[in-house]
């Protein structure tokens, strides 16, 4: 039946939905109220909830067809997985036949990349470049938003000390630091000049929080920790999320201390958006307030419901919890208005702030959505940022970079493959495989005539079989230098994809063995989502570099590796374990009160029997074609008081033969504190480039912020005594010094 509406509510609504001047005048907030003034309840609790679209816009969305149906009844706030121009626009139109003509929101996964591919999140961690990984969110942003999206679910800023779990891929590694710093450029790039430009997209932060230290490396499973390891490691990269204005947070699918993220209002009420006053709003993970009734936290659906907005989690992805049992819940006066209309209100202030009530069509741009397709500009950010991302392993002998002409063999499951450099979340677009450069073509295009190019696949990725094996190792023998590309599948790091074996897959080892068992100079790539454990590689293989998975341009930022015309620059941001048993396995790790002194000695004191406790390569660590050192470690005084600071010193030089760019990383140590401190804590970087024999002065300042910490009270305190400070862009040769923090 037909609703009749009184002429006075008819005349409000066109006045809310329509950009009339009266309605413009009027503040956000003032318009938000307005809206909300006119929901029902049930109109409400729509907005709170969200679907997936399966990519499928026309016909039923999904399997479950009545989502267009609920689309029309006002009864869905958001979508997910609804991109182009034509589908983003098909479904809003829709919407816009609801009573209220209150826009979607369309998200989606934009992790590295719409159009063009971008590095994966934790390759780009490994430039260290802020500048180029803001750039990089910047042109995922403008793509997808002119493809309709509103929102990416991105950055994941999860702290991760644990390279079994899959996720590791899409974070920015293991220390909160270098964390926070990449989290704020991630937002800042995604949300540009800010909600309301339409190349602006909403970041989340996620998985808020603790998602990273999933028991086990098993994804999805539980964590457990002390709440001082919560605020001192896991949170600083949100807060910094969130202090650079992120605009949404998704809740995490693990429970933290027994209490699933999605239902714990410790951590979405009290410190999100009380402590830190967060004004966005909270979307769940895909079906995480459902999902709490198999955690045995809550009995059904009403309870899971009842719990997640009770403690703050304003929008149900997927689970259908809140649209089925929030109605009931208010009516039983389990759930109050006032928290209905928090969720709603945060929620309706995006859709303004985005524009979307004066255009809700105003991000699916064909004209705009062309100039992003293959945009040029866009793939030379994206090669240039590949290369920043390389971080070379090994180079013995100067091995590298390698001079054109001659014979190279090109070897390994990977050198000629397109898609898989792309990484666990990218998109497939139907004429992608003629723009992905691939390593082999890449490497063609960069050698020249002069080089000739030889070729053999070895092995496949996982198999078992060592067929390929002679013919690779005669391609080898025909060759003056041998390019090797192994690694892991894009579908073996990202979500679910969680690994108790993180060596290198298949024989590939045995490949490289039996290859190098010829005696040619052997370049490695090694392309992967998360760092591997390549023990025998590792220790033999002349120059190694790590390619993780770089995106579009790959092979031809390879090959400017390759060749010389980029010198890499990359440092670790994870540490590379030298066997799974070494996990979780960090830098910033507490001394214990038998620290091992050297491997030798590992008698009664905290160290393994079989096996050195360093990382085989340490967070920090990347080489470059040149050479660095650093001399003169000056500090500015002895000591220094709180409110003053400490300017500490240092002269870099490259002393090598090629002009390069160093990141020149400083670390404190607390030596004694009233909760112990870790070995190390990075408390500042910076890149210099500097021409061959050039020399610099850097200068770096602590003040007592850089030597808070949280006490066993939570409180972040800091405390006068002894400390020491570290300098140097390779963590196992660090300069140091003294200091004192008077009182
Ligand atoms: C589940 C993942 O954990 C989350 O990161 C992602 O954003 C959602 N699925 C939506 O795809």
């Amino acid at each position: 039946m037909k609703q009749a509406w009184p002429p006075v509510l008819t005349a409000a609504i066109l006045l809310l939905i329509l950009p009339g001047a009266q309605a413009q005048k009027k503040t956000i907030p003032q318009r938000v109220d307005s809206v909300l003034r006119l929901m029902t309840l049930e109109e409400k609790i729509g907005q709170m909830n969200q679907y997936n679209g399966d990519w499928e816009a026309t016909g039923p969305i999904t399997k479950e067809g009545d989502k267009q149906d609920q689309i029309r009844k006002g009864l869905v706030g958001s979508m997910l997985n609804v991109t182009g121009v034509e589908h983003t626009r098909q479904l809003q139109e829709i919407a816009m036949t609801s009573r209220l003509k209150i826009p979607l929101l369309f998200g989606q996964d934009i992790i590295h990349g719409y159009r063009t591919t971008f590095p994966i999140p934790l390759a780009e961690a490994a430039s260290w470049d802020l500048p180029a990984i803001q750039q990089s969110a910047r042109i995922a942003a403008t793509e997808s938003a002119a493809a309709g999206v509103h929102w990416t679910f991105a950055p994941m800023v999860d702290i991760a000390r644990d390279p079994r779990w899959g996720r590791v891929m899409e974070g920015a590694g293991e220390d909160p630091y270098l964390g926070s710093c990449i989290a704020r450029a991630r937002v800042l790039g995604f949300q540009g000049k800010g909600l309301g430009d339409t190349t602006a997209i909403m970041a989340c932060a996620k998985h808020f929080a603790a998602y990273g230290a999933a028991i086990g490396g098993r994804d999805y499973n539980s964590v457990d920790m002390s709440l001082r390891t919560l605020w001192e490691i896991y949170l600083p990269p949100f807060k910094a999320a969130e202090e650079a204005g992120a605009a949404t947070f998704m809740n995490s699918f693990n429970d933290l201390n027994g209490i699933p993220a999605t239902g714990n209002a410790y951590l979405q009420r009290e410190v999100l958006k009380g402590k830190w006053g967060f004004k966005g709003f909270v979307v769940s993970d895909w079906g995480s307030v459902g999902e709490m009734i198999a955690h045995g936290y809550v009995k059904d659906h009403y309870e899971a419901a009842l719990a997640a907005v009770t403690a703050g989690c304003d929008m149900d992805m997927e689970s259908r919890s809140y649209i089925t049992q929030l109605a009931a819940l208010v009516k039983a006066g389990k759930i109050s208005m006032t928290l209905i209309d928090d969720a709603v209100r945060r929620i309706l202030t995006k859709k303004f702030e985005l524009g979307l009530f004066d255009d809700p069509f105003r991000f699916s741009n064909a004209r705009r959505a062309a100039q992003q397709w293959n945009n040029a500009d866009n793939l030379r950010t994206e090669q240039a940022m590949a290369e920043k991302s390389i971080v070379l392993l090994r180079n013995d002998h100067q091995l590298l970079p390698l001079k054109k002409g001659g014979t190279i063999a090109l070897i390994g499951p990977l050198i000629k493959s397109v898609r898989d450099n792309l990484g666990f979340w990218s998109y497939e677009w139907p004429d992608d495989s003629d723009r992905i450069i691939s390593p082999w073509a890449g490497i063609q295009r960069k050698a020249g005539d002069s080089t000739k190019l030889l070729y053999a696949r070895g092995c496949d990725l996982t198999d078992t079989s060592r067929d390929g094996f002679a013919e690779a190792v005669e391609t080898a023998r025909q060759a003056d230098v041998v390019i090797m590309n192994v690694g892991e599948k894009p579908d073996m790091s990202g979500e679910a994809k969680s690994r108790s074996n993180i060596h290198l897959p298949g024989v590939q080892e045995e490949l490289i063995k039996a290859v190098m068992a010829k005696g040619k100079p052997v370049v490695l790539l090694i392309s992967a989502g998360r760092p591997l454990v390549f023990g025998w590689t590792a220790d033999h293989a002349p120059a190694i570099l790590y390619t993780w998975w770089l995106g579009t341009e790959a092979g031809n930022a390879m090959a400017d590796v390759l060749f010389g015309e980029y010198n890499p620059s990359g440092k670790l941001p994870m540490s590379f374990p030298r066997s799974e048993g070494q996990i979780p396995i960090y830098y910033n790790h507490f001394s214990t009160g038998r620290p091992a002194k050297d491997d030798q000695d590992v008698n009664y004191v905290s160290a393994y029997t079989d096996l050195p406790n360093d990382p085989r390569f340490p967070f920090g660590f990347g080489l470059s074609y040149t050479t660095f050192s650093y001399s003169d470690l000056i500090l500015s005084a002895p000591s220094f008081r709180p409110g003053g600071k400490l300017t500490v010193t240092v002269t870099l030089t490259n002393t090598g033969s090629y002009d390069g760019q160093e990141t020149a990383q400083l670390y404190i140590r607390d030596m004694v504190g009233s909760v112990v401190r870790p070995v190390r804590e990075l408390k500042g970087f910076q890149q210099v480039y500097l021409k061959a024999g050039e020399s610099k002065k850097l200068s770096f300042s602590i003040t007592v912020d850089d030597l808070r910490f949280y006490n066993d009270r939570l409180q972040h305190i800091f405390e006068p005594g002894d400390f020491r400070v570290y300098v140097g862009g390779n963590p196992r040769e660090l300069k140091e010094a003294a200091f004192t923090l008077d009182r």
